[in-house]
């Protein structure tokens, strides 16, 4: 009915995402008889939420009569500006890192701009580009071993070339670069290239200190990095992110907040999850141990598990994904299946458990 209104944009559909819609928990919990139904599908923490940011915000919830206090904004920025030793004026915080990654596309994709995006990719970033009107030049992975192909990425930047985006680790593959490979990469592109490197899984990795693009921001005056509070501190539902780069275009990227749309309940809950070390510590270390344990389990069942630096993986489980999306579903465990591969989350010991019980089942009875 609306068709001939709407944007063209709304009419586009990115590559590669069919996910299978409108399973709930409770219904699979219904439909099945189950009990309990883990959801291995979205790289959520499966520790929950960090005990200290928990805390800050339910006395928070306190004053949800009242508008936010924006001055405690500049406390988080602060702090997250000290954190990474980078000016205030650096960090802009926003409802979630996927606002962080809108706003770069708004703030700089003109009509007709080209944007690499390595793939498979973390589909929004495909529709940032049709939203702003530029052209997508999908540069796929290296096939072998699912690495972004850097000299591809290199060999397709020309002077339509506006935004590139990097996603280190990469969603939904989980691999990722040391940073000073990514700097390597890019030191020659031009400088008018906007590059935007999605560090959502960037606590993920074996030395994350390190591997970070914030280090590199004083020598690419172009470069964007995000972050969100989803994944480490289990905050997802809170929506908290931000992006680092230069002043200037910090400045530009806020242009784009029509409204303010942060919660002091977020706020509050990511000042103080930046001071529970310990939540932040024992979610890196279990991820490693259990990342671990799957990888071998499915490696020694004979599927290809693609090496991962995030707090997931992807399996070439020689099926489609989306069927086995839905044979996964009557053991009570929930993967995410609209990529080629399937990506799993990393869960506690139990849900991983169970989830290799289901496979292995499957297996045994040739159903994978
Ligand atoms: C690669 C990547 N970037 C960004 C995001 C968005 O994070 P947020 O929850 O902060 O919006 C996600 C969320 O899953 C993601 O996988």
């Amino acid at each position: 009915m609306f068709e001939h209104l709407v944007k063209e944009y709304a009419l586009k559909k990115a590559p590669s995402t069919v996910i299978p819609v409108g399973v709930s928990i409770e219904e699979v919990k219904r439909k099945y008889g189950l009990e309990q139904v883990y959801k291995l599908a979205s790289n959520e923490n499966p520790y929950g939420v960090s005990p200290k940011a928990l805390a800050a915000m339910m006395d928070a919830l306190r004053e949800g009569h009242l508008y936010p206090d924006s001055t405690r904004d500049n406390v988080l920025r602060k702090k997250l500006a000290e954190k990474h030793r980078v000016g205030i004026d650096q960090i802009m915080v926003t409802c979630g890192a996927a606002n962080a990654l809108a706003y770069a596309a708004e703030t700089f994709i003109k009509p007709g701009e080209e944007c690499i995006i390595p793939s498979p990719a973390y589909p929004p970033y495909y529709y940032n580009v049709f939203k702003n009107d530029g052209v997508i030049v999908d540069i796929p992975s290296r096939p072998d071993d699912m690495m972004l192909d850097f000299d591809k990425i290199l060999e397709a930047v020309n002077e339509k070339t506006r935004l590139i985006f990097i996603c280190n680790p990469n969603n939904p593959t989980g691999t990722a670069y040391p940073g000073h490979t990514i700097f390597e990469y890019i030191k020659g592109i031009r400088k008018d290239i906007i590059i935007v490197v999605d560090e959502a899984y960037i606590d993920f990795t074996d030395d994350s200190e390190k591997d970070t693009m914030i280090n590199y921001l004083a020598d690419f005056p172009n470069l964007i990095v995000t972050r969100t509070f989803s994944k480490i501190y289990g905050l997802a539902a809170i929506r908290l992110g931000y992006a680092v780069a230069c002043p200037e275009i910090i400045k530009y990227m806020n242009k784009s907040v029509a409204a303010r749309s942060l919660s002091n309940i977020g706020i509050e809950g990511a000042i103080a999850a930046l001071d529970d070390e310990e939540f932040r510590q024992m979610t890196v270390h279990n991820n490693k141990v259990e990342r671990a344990y799957l990888s071998d389990e499915f490696t020694k069942l004979g599927f290809k598990v693609f090496e991962s630096q995030a707090n997931f993986i992807y399996v070439d489980f020689k099926s489609n994904c989306q069927d086995l999306y839905f044979k996964l579903l009557p053991y009570g465990v929930m993967i995410r299946g609209d990529f080629s591969n399937a990506r799993i989350s990393i869960g506690t010991h139990l849900q991983n458990e169970i989830l290799v019980r289901a496979i292995k089942d499957l297996n045994d009875k040739g159903q994978l």
